[in-house]
């Protein structure tokens, strides 16, 4: 009989997670799922809504501006961003969410690259304009999450904006009650974004349209 694909992706991801491989399991998920046998769970087919509202609300010109898309997935943020403009880079450290990236957006003007958010490439460093962060922190183990944290936050330029959204976990809720995939961010998560010259300026805690119960950051912050 053939596995149910909700059931492959718990699968895959606990496979690789018990080897100790807490990124491995991305492309196994999205090459299951290439060929049908598994979903990914946070492929919408559309921008995340509150990308979509955060950009109605803002109205950003990304005219002359970049944008970086941290672990874009299959690339539907990305395409939003670049039709405000900026020239977009959007990376995924899972090769087939690229392909399936720069399938699903064939004309896109967006840059899609495989990289290593725990790795990034030296000349990202304070580069972007707008960067965009939405579910990788929380796809990554606690342990990896505060250098996950800072790798995002030197990707954004002088006088740039980040945007989180994420996850809520209570704040009365422990590490070790916490058994993820994902690992929803604290609100001491959220401020550890913030550095002496990149400020959180906007904090929204908004539950989710399909089930109330669950909250979601959204967070905005900008540097000097
Ligand atoms: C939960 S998914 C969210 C995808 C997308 N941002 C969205 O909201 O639909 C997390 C994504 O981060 C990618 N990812 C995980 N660890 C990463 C890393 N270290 N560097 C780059 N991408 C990573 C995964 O492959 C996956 O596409």
């Amino acid at each position: 009989m053939t596995e149910d694909p909700e059931v492959a992706t718990r699968r895959i991801a606990r496979e690789s997670l018990d080897r100790d491989d807490p990124t491995g399991w991305f492309e196994n998920l999205y090459a299951a799922a290439a060929e049908g046998e598994a979903v990914v769970p946070w492929d919408r087919g559309t921008a995340h809504q509150l990308l979509v509202d955060w950009i109605s609300e803002s109205q950003p010109d990304g005219t002359g501006k970049t944008a970086l898309i941290v672990g874009t997935g299959t690339g539907w943020d990305a395409e939003l961003v670049v039709d405000r403009g900026y020239d977009t880079t959007a990376f995924d450290i899972s090769p087939t969410a690229i392909e399936t990236a720069h399938r699903n957006h064939p004309a896109s003007r967006a840059h899609y690259i495989v990289a290593d958010l725990l790795d990034p490439p030296a000349d990202w460093h304070r580069a972007f304009d707008l960067v965009v962060e939405i579910y990788t922190v929380q796809a990554l183990p606690i342990h990896l999450q505060p250098d996950a944290i800072k790798h995002v936050t030197e990707l954004v330029a002088p006088g740039g904006t980040l945007l989180v959204i994420a996850a809520a976990r209570p704040d009365n809720q422990p590490d070790d009650a916490t058994h993820g995939p994902p690992w929803p961010l604290t609100r001491a998560a959220i401020q550890s974004f913030t550095t002496p010259d990149l400020h959180l300026i906007q904090l929204d805690q908004v539950p989710s349209p399909t089930d109330p119960t669950i909250l979601r950051w959204r967070a905005e912050y900008l540097r000097d």
